[in-house]
């Protein structure tokens, strides 16, 4: 028994009390009624007369022993001001949240779609899953279009006789609101399209475009040129210059393609630009009389006109992106740029 004392006093020698519950703990363990000490008090009585004067000596020290470095335990919990519970301290500062950020396109694709709404316009959507008469057919696309080639669209396996594909432009999203609604029409369509290209630093196989559209009686292109001179001062500032090109959609007569003075240098010339100064930024025109015609408007009565914008292309500009994969990379150490953005 003698050796036993002397190893718990040791071992109780060595404890350290960390905080409340550890002297709970250690009341328990060593103090209580069905405590360590007791069961040795019990045993103690055991002994014959002449050993119970040392191993009594030893026991009384040991509880000793116990008492003082639990008492002092106590009493130093109880001024960190813890009452006894744990000595966490309440007034210190939190750990920070880290918050997450929004992405480049959707801080773009809001900026886009308040920019229209201001005017009048409604937003519309549509599935990325189309058939063949809402992506190509009802926009006047001629049945042997290169578009329509496996080449260029992702087709989807229907078990029909119907063709199904990703639809590779938001401009499908025209034809089902025209067919759904009567004019006065104005909206945009944001929204995300697929294309079968090589993945590379200025293509993907998605990406997400704003299609416009807006048919009344008596809208002309001065209407269209003004909307975008519009939109385009609100995007990227008052010093920015616009022109117009003549181009060539199956959708639209007549087309244009309209470009923006660079933004990087000014119009002077860089890479972005290729030396020209100009940035085509998207396409446009005066709705067809056909694509009218298909979507069971009168296009003798009606005129529209439409635009189509690519969403990367206006944010690689903003934010002087130069690889569009980083928009699909999910990097962080891309997207935490963006934290201050809005
Ligand atoms: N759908 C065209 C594309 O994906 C963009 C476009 C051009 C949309 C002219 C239009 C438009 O509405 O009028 O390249």
């Amino acid at each position: 028994m003698e050796s036993k004392i002397k190893e718990l006093v040791d071992e109780v020698g060595g404890i350290a009390i960390a905080n409340a519950d550890d002297a709970e703990q250690f009341r328990l363990k060593y103090l209580s009624k069905k405590g360590i000490l007791s069961v040795l008090f019990e045993e103690f009585k055991t002994l014959a007369p002449e050993q119970r004067k040392v191993v009594g000596k030893q026991l009384n020290e040991l509880k000793q022993l116990a008492e003082k470095k639990f008492n002092e335990a106590k009493e130093s919990s109880e001024q960190n001001g813890s009452a006894g519970k744990s000595s966490i301290d309440p007034s210190l500062p939190g750990e920070p949240v880290e918050l997450g950020s929004r992405h480049p396109i959707s801080i773009v694709r809001t900026q886009i779609t308040e920019i229209f709404t201001k005017i009048g316009f409604t937003v519309s959507e549509g599935p990325e899953i189309e058939d063949n008469w809402h992506n190509f057919g009802a926009l006047n696309f001629p049945e042997d279009h290169p578009a329509r080639d496996m080449q260029d669209t992702f087709f989807v396996e229907s078990g029909t006789d119907e063709k199904w594909l990703l639809r590779t432009h938001t401009s499908s999203v025209q034809v089902r609101v025209m067919k759904n609604s009567k004019p006065p029409i104005r909206t945009i369509s944001p929204g995300r399209v697929y294309r079968n290209e090589t993945i590379s630093a200025r293509a993907h196989c998605q990406f997400h475009q704003v299609e416009g559209l807006y048919v009344d009686e008596g809208v002309s292109f001065a209407d269209l040129k003004q909307t975008l001179y519009y939109f385009v001062h609100e995007m990227f500032g008052e010093d920015i210059k616009i022109r117009f090109r003549p181009s060539f959609f199956p959708f639209t007569e007549p087309s244009a393609e309209m470009d923006i003075s660079c933004i990087i240098c000014g119009g002077k010339g860089c890479p972005v630009c290729k030396q020209s100064g100009w940035v085509e930024i998207l396409g446009c025109g005066m709705v067809h009389p056909n694509v009218l015609e298909n979507c069971g408007i009168d296009s003798k009565k009606y005129t529209g006109y439409a635009f189509g914008m690519g969403i990367e292309r206006i944010s690689m500009l903003k934010f002087q992106i130069k690889d569009l994969r980083l928009f699909f990379e999910n990097d962080m150490r891309f997207l935490s740029q963006f934290k201050s953005v809005l």
